[in-house]
């Protein structure tokens, strides 16, 4: 079974990524970052990263890592919130520590295509 069926498929996935930008904005050391975002948009985009990134059908039509966080100076403080806020969606989601694992280490992984780049 994929990451993507056990996260819920793209019902699952669509929660978890509204739920983890839900939490960005109600994070004081990120949400001043997407104040001139497309809010839906980038809810959007993080499902569709997030599907395609687990194994789903979906097919990203956004930005790639790299290009989208260049010249955003963001800080390993900035990294390790973000990570921490999805985490929090999992958790409001119900995922096991087993899935939450492996969605910590693809995070993890794209550590150095966002940070200070
Ligand atoms: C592993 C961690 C991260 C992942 C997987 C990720 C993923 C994404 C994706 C998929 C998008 C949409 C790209 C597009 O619209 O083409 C995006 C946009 C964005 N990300 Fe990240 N991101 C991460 C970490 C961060 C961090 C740490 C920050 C800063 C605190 C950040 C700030 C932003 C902002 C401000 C946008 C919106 C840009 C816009 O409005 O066009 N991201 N991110």
């Amino acid at each position: 079974m994929t990451l993507y069926e056990r996260l819920g498929g793209a019902e699952g996935i669509a929660s978890i990524a509204n739920d983890s930008v839900d939490q960005h904005l109600k994070n004081p050391v990120v949400s001043t970052r997407y104040k001139y975002s497309d809010i839906a948009k980038v809810k959007s985009m993080a499902f569709e990263f997030m599907a395609m990134g687990t194994g789903g059908p979906q097919t990203y039509t956004g930005r790639n890592m790299l290009d989208t966080h260049r010249g955003m100076n963001i800080s390993e403080q900035e990294f390790m919130e973000v990570v921490d806020d999805i985490l929090v969606a999992l958790d409001m989601n119900h995922i096991d520590q087993k899935e939450k694992d492996e969605v910590l280490a693809i995070l993890y992984s794209l550590r150095k295509e966002i940070v200070r780049v």
